[in-house]
């Protein structure tokens, strides 16, 4: 289902800012799972733009990888209640935009274990499946690859989080299409 700006499917419309829609290259191979928009994305409308964000900019510019040449989404669209984490009955609610934003994909890369849980409807340690990568088909969307990484966040204080989630972006570029490659 094509996501509902207006959207009230779950208890997270009621104190979002916004519903918060993928962002880069929508057509892109590869799409980035995070897990929740926070109180910047919340402000401006784009996943990744807060201080997690900056994270990500940071592997992707070690990657080699430009941020524009993938496609950039959540688990939920809407931002939690004080940041935190999206309870099981959203994630459940706010699959069916998940799931749409699989398609036509050749690579999904789950950033931290709010995506691999929800894209899995599993639990998981990502220090025991990081940089994995697992053949999957979620809800019929046809067979794809994933890519089980650390959520830029843990770069913060774990420094094999940054060196994996770098290794993981590189990765990723092998499977972009040359029409929607580029690098920076
Ligand atoms: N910002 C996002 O958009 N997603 C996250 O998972 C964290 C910060």
């Amino acid at each position: 289902m094509p996501l509902d700006l207006s959207c009230r499917m779950c208890k997270l419309h009621e104190g979002r800012g916004r519903v918060v829609p993928p962002s880069g290259d929508l057509s892109s191979s590869v799409v980035l799972v995070g897990e929740a928009p926070g109180e910047k994305e919340d402000a401006l409308g784009r996943p990744f733009v807060g201080r997690a964000g900056k994270w990500l900019d940071k592997c992707f510019f070690e990657a080699g990888l430009s941020r524009d040449a993938v496609m950039i989404t959540n688990t939920v669209k809407c931002r939690p209640p004080a940041n935190r984490r999206p309870e099981p009955d959203e994630v459940a609610s706010c699959r069916i935009y998940l799931v749409e934003d699989l398609k036509n994909r050749k690579l999904v890369v789950a950033l931290g274990s709010t995506a691999i849980e929800g894209l899995l409807g599993r639990k998981m340690k990502v220090t025991e499946v990081a940089n994995q990568f697992i053949d999957v088909d979620i809800d019929g969307v046809g067979r794809v690859k994933m890519l089980m990484t650390f959520h830029p966040s843990a770069c913060i204080y774990n420094k094999e989080a940054r060196v994996k989630l770098t290794e993981a972006l590189r990765s990723a570029k092998g499977f972009l299409t040359s029409d929607s490659s580029s690098s920076c």
